[in-house]
């Protein structure tokens, strides 16, 4: 009896440990499509839905007003083409400043996606 239960005990403890060896983390993945992201559609609206242009709307550099946000961010210096996570712009949106928070993770991955393409005004 005592052995029988020592061996069901066993199973339980193997049943577990293979239950934990297949448990992985699952990153939070966000797919885009192929085609390039489209600046006047997708990434200037973005600043004045997110609330950026609250405080980003002219004194405050760089200004994310939709009609002023390619050129004073390209102009500004706050994109890095060559290593598009070092942008200022990356770093400042995966911070909590401001009302960065509103961004969804789709969003983030739009701006750092038009980054690696050369951010163009397209
Ligand atoms: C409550 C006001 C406020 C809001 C809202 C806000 N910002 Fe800012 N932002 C500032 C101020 C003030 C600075 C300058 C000081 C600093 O770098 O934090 C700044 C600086 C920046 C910089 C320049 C950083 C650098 O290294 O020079 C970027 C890029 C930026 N903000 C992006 C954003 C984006 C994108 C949003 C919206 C998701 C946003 N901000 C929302 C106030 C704000």
């Amino acid at each position: 009896m005592k052995k029988r239960f020592g061996i069901l005990a066993g199973l339980v403890m193997v049943l577990i440990l293979g239950a934990c060896e297949y448990e992985t983390i699952v990153p939070k993945q966000v797919v885009l499509p192929d085609e390039p992201v489209k600046f006047s559609t997708q990434i200037a609206p973005m600043f004045d839905e997110a609330g950026c242009t609250a405080c980003h709307a002219g004194a405050t550099n760089p200004d994310l007003r939709p009609d002023k946000a390619y050129e004073s961010l390209v102009n500004g210096g706050y994109l890095n083409i060559v290593v598009p996570d070092d942008s200022k712009l990356i770093k400042k949106i995966n911070s909590n400043h401001g009302t960065a928070s509103n961004l969804s993770a789709e969003q983030k991955a739009l701006l750092l996606k038009w980054i690696k393409e050369g951010a163009k005004n397209n």
